[in-house]
């Protein structure tokens, strides 16, 4: 997960004429920037290079990337007449730059990396969309969700289709394993989990499970819902570093895959710290019907490559070893 970025100089060099947005829209430089992590790190998949937030302007939000504050959503939607107009659109219509990505760097990988396809889940993109932008504590979502329910889940029933209908067609361009993001679903307990997300968040992925590919259900802060999340669906959970793999491991049962778990903030430690945590982890994931290696959350900036090249090595080399 954001694998590609600034810590890259080959990424700035191509931001420093290019807007983010402007990158996802063109196939070419989207194929260009998925392709720097996999051969800079040697990592053993690719991320298709976009955002998740890109369906809202075919829906009917516009946004931009604003430099410094993350996502400025135009238009935020808080009542029902903004969830009535927003569109359930066609990937195909709406979103036809990114199916065309997929299929290139399909073709450009040539089956020596499996390439990643991804979307938002439903409260991420709601966060988003409702607030405005980034957000500390979800104040005016929650708001929706407690006081107008019925608004809440129209807004939730029109980005779960949408992203059902996404994820089925990056995996029919070529995507070979897809990531649901729940980035901030962390921020609810439980009970609301259960009430106001799951049905939605079902609903996506007992379709997409049929296109019998691996699929990710991904989450920062879940250590309280790992097990509403796996009853939600998704082959492969992750699991950030709040929570010690093997834990989370023996909390999801047997057959249950996952994904983490570093904090991103070691790269910023020494190599001997570094290295001791990434062996950890490793081995806590050997207990796992299957482990993808992550950092919990993305990579930051001001991380250097140096280390997120040597993380990628210590992994292979661990991972080999008793494996
Ligand atoms: O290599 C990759 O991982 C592929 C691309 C990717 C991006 N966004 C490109 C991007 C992926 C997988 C995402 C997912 C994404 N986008 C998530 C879910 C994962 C997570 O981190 O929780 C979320 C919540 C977003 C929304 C988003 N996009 C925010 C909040 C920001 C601003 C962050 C910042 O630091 O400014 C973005 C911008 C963004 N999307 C960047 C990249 C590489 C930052 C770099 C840039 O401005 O060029």
């Amino acid at each position: 997960m954001r694998q590609a970025g600034r810590y890259m100089a080959e990424y700035r060099e191509i931001r420093k004429k290019r807007t983010l947005l402007e990158i996802c829209k063109s196939p070419e430089l989207a194929l260009e920037v998925t392709l720097q992590p996999v051969r800079a790190l040697e990592v053993d998949a690719a991320i298709l290079f976009a955002d998740i937030l890109l369906p809202l302007e075919p829906m009917g939000a516009p946004f931009e990337f604003a430099a410094g504050e993350g996502p400025v959503i135009h238009h935020p939607v808080r009542d029902r007449a903004g969830v009535e107009r927003l569109r359930v659109i066609e990937p195909e219509e709406g979103l036809g730059y990114v199916l065309e990505a997929v299929r290139l760097i399909r073709k450009e990988l040539d089956g020596k990396t499996p390439l990643i396809g991804f979307a938002g889940a439903p409260f991420t993109l709601a966060s988003y969309l409702i607030e405005g932008g980034k957000s500390t504590n979800y104040a005016l979502t929650k708001c929706m969700m407690y006081n107008e329910p019925e608004t809440w889940h129209a807004l939730m029933q029109k980005f779960a289709e949408v992203v059902r209908r996404y994820l089925h067609a990056q995996i029919d361009a070529g995507a070979q394993a897809v990531q649901l993001f729940d980035s901030w679903v962390g921020a609810l307990s439980p009970e609301d989990y259960r009430e106001y997300i799951l049905p939605h968040v079902k609903y996506i992925l007992e379709s997409v499970e049929k296109a019998n590919v691996p699929v990710i259900h991904f989450g920062t802060g879940t250590g309280s819902l790992l097990e509403l999340q796996k009853e939600a669906g998704g082959s492969v959970i992750g699991v950030d570093w709040r929570v010690p793999l093997d834990q989370a491991i023996s909390r999801l049962g047997p057959g249950v895959a996952v994904q983490g778990n570093l904090d991103p903030l070691l790269m910023f430690a020494n190599d001997e710290l570094l290295e001791k945590r990434v062996k950890s982890i490793v081995d806590r994931g050997r207990q796992a019907a299957g482990h993808i290696f992550n950092l919990g959350h993305g990579i930051l900036p001001e991380m250097s490559l140096e280390k997120v090249q040597s993380v990628a090595r210590w992994v292979h080399e661990h991972g080999k070893r008793g494996a």
